[in-house]
């Protein structure tokens, strides 16, 4: 199923266990590894995601025979060198860690193939592999733009040449995919880095994996790494990856920032992963981490304070750990100062360009942003974090790195169903570890009683008050004054999404100008609850209603503040009362405020708007099964406070 955004709640704190899914890095290494090796593999704890079936179906094509014989657990049986299919055609969708390798693989295999991707890919450099290649006979052809992706490869020339030259610093996968493939030639082959190496634990993890399928690589530091000659991969028998480094960082972050202790499993002091020095970084903002062999536990600083936790800004070179330094780069919103992340140019050639996309997102969170072409620098919003709706650019980790900023504001993620390259169930195991901040919901008629006993319910608690209906009655008041018609629902959706309005106590205002009692005429009555049947307009207020659920709590009245905007509210409350009592509170009321009414006109008015509220064909007004049942028609607003106050202190997720 995919959704086209997710909303997700302030969250008060997080803590909890979380057991990694397996790395990507190792995983796509260790496949490609054992098919290219002599004899049968068993990888457990393999990561499954969009980035590994992509290998996965790369190999199949291929002639590999790979069998799955538990949930993450995988027999590869080994071609020892030579794929039986020798002449492919290979998508490889977004995934930079299938493309690159098997491009260096299949240049050196021996057949006729054709790799592309999606158009994303098409637009990530790869030019110097295949410069690289072509350098020991390799060839390689760019079918579109040069230098880019598609591209079709056929049999390599023979060449007595055993030396590559290689750039270092667009992307270390280039030398990682060479290094896989060079046993393939037989002969001693030389890679010389040109010019910095960067993303170096990249090639760390290369060549550990390489090692534990037997072929070990002759290093001189980071310039050059030689393949011996006669270099043949054997089969380890069993491989467990390791759990994914980079997405613990979210995990960890979040720990740091929502209280903790938060563990991640999986990884820990003995990770061949860099991604695991995030956690050094994270202390350095200063959360307390501790580490075992395989697993890693934060915490907030030890001075939390009750209005979020502060870490401290810091300035760092990010090239050790590229990928979770987007992960510091939405932990900097909850620092104390500025945080500078530098050396990270690589990021504009990944999924997305990443650089441009997370200043973009987190200025919109409130935060001052300063993109530079290699670095970031990110000061946190001084009055806190802003609701936002973050765009996630089709990259899993600008959706799962912006998840954080959860624990200071809701949020909506646009397309979170990204998160499927790397990491398919993030979102529900960040739902087992953040308490989202608590909601009351009081649904019910118009003139039950709902306003006030919600807005007294709200003082006790000391908690934030939403009145949903006044949204209604708001977007009704401002197509009325722009002379707009109410059927026209796309243009009443607009103006919906476009109020103006400022929330103060029982002050409202509409574009600066007090409308508390405007909204409350039997007109604009009448025309909310006409502008509340639209889909349209319900869908356009969505957010703007989740984003009033601002710690410590929430108290909101509305219609379907339980069944829709917020079924996961810790209390649901249902309150009527007989037609006749709520037309004479009506009365009582608008007389009060000087507003001539009579009865009869307002027992016809409230039974229709009832109809129209229950009858209509989205969110319609009605008890939910998990709602308590509140008859106010004989209560005083005191007994039925203080009923709604005894549900509060049994209601398990609040406190
Ligand atoms: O609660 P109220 O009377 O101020 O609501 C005004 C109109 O808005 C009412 O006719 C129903 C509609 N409404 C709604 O459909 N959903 C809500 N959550 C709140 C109000």
């Amino acid at each position: 199923m995919s959704a086209d955004y997710l909303d997700l709640p302030q969250l008060l704190r997080a803590r909890g266990t979380i057991q990694l899914p397996g790395s990507k890095s190792i995983s796509n290494r260790v496949l490609l590894l054992a098919a290219l090796a002599d004899g049968a593999t068993e990888l457990y704890d393999l990561l499954v995601s969009d980035d590994t079936r992509r290998m996965l179906d790369a190999l199949d094509r291929l002639g590999v025979r790979v069998e799955q014989f538990g949930e993450t657990d995988f027999r590869v049986h080994g071609v020892g060198g030579r794929f039986p299919v020798s002449q492919a055609d290979l998508f490889l969708g977004n995934a930079g860690t299938a493309f690159r390798p098997l491009t260096a693989v299949l240049a050196l295999a021996g057949g006729e193939y054709r790799l592309s991707g999606v158009s994303r890919m098409h637009e990530r450099p790869i030019g110097d592999l295949v410069d690289g290649l072509r350098q020991i006979g390799g060839r390689v052809r760019h079918l579109a733009r040069d230098g880019y992706p598609p591209l079709a490869i056929s049999p390599p020339e023979a060449t007595r040449a055993n030396r590559v030259r290689l750039r270092g610093d667009v992307s270390s996968q280039f030398i990682s995919g060479l290094l896989i493939a060079l046993p393939l030639r037989g002969v001693e082959t030389t890679i010389e880095v040109l010019g910095d190496l960067i993303s170096r634990p990249y090639v760390e993890i290369t060549l550990a994996t390489m090692a534990r399928f037997g072929v070990t690589v002759v290093r001189d530091g980071w310039r050059a790494f030689s393949v011996p000659a006669g270099s043949v991969y054997r089969s380890p028998g069993t491989v467990h990856v390791e759990g994914d480094a980079s997405s613990a960082s979210y995990f960890l972050a979040l720990g740091a920032i929502g209280g903790g202790p938060l563990r991640v499993t999986g990884v820990g002091s003995d990770s061949i992963q860099g991604d695991v020095r995030f956690a050094d970084a994270l202390q350095q903002m200063g959360a307390r981490v501790s580490r075992g062999a395989d697993w890693i536990e934060s915490r907030s600083p030890a001075d939390v304070r009750e209005e979020g936790v502060r870490l401290h800004g810091i300035d760092l070179d990010c090239n050790h750990i590229p990928d979770a330094a987007m992960t510091l780069a939405s932990a900097a919103l909850f620092a104390d100062g500025p945080t500078m992340l530098r050396n990270i140019a690589s990021w504009r050639v990944k999924e997305t360009d990443r650089l441009a996309a997370m200043a973009r997102e987190l200025r919109k969170l409130g935060a001052l942003v300063d993109e530079g072409a290699d670095f970031l620098r990110i000061v946190p919003p001084p009055g806190g974090l802003s609701p936002a709706a973050i765009d996630t650019y089709d990259d899993h980790r600008m959706a799962m790195s912006f998840s954080l900023a959860a624990l200071g504001t809701p949020l909506r993620i646009n397309d979170p169903q990204v998160v499927a390259k790397t990491f398919p169930d993030f979102f529900a195991r960040l739902a087992e570890l953040g308490d989202p901040v608590p909601v009351i919901a009081i649904d019910g008629s118009s003139a039950s009683g709902k306003g006030t006993i919600a807005a007294r319910v709200a003082r006790a608690l000391g908690w934030h008050y939403l009145d949903s209906g006044s949204l209604y009655r708001l977007t009704a008041l401002a197509a009325w004054r722009a002379g707009a018609s109410l059927d026209d629902e796309g243009r009443m959706a607009e103006i919906a999404a476009g109020l103006d309005a400022e929330f103060n106590g029982e002050l409202i205002r509409l574009s600066g100008e007090d409308v508390s009692d405007a909204i409350r005429s039997e007109e604009i009555s009448t025309a909310a609850s006409r502008v509340a049947a639209l889909p349209a307009v319900r869908t356009a207020l969505l957010f703007r209603q989740r984003a009033f659920r601002r710690r410590p709590g929430l108290v909101a009245d509305g219609r379907d503040m339980g069944s829709v905007v917020f079924p996961d509210a810790a209390l649901k409350v249902f309150l009527t009362a007989s037609l006749e009592v709520r037309a004479l509170r009506r009365h009582k009321q608008l007389m009060g405020k000087g507003i001539a009414a009579s009865i009869e006109n307002l027992l016809l008015d409230l039974s229709a708007r009832d109809e129209r509220d229950s009858q209509r064909s989205v969110a319609p007004m009605q008890q939910g099964r998990d709602a308590e049942l509140l008859d106010t028609t004989n209560l005083t607003i005191d007994t039925a406070v203080a009923q709604v106050l005894d549900w509060v202190k049994t209601a398990p997720k609040i406190g």
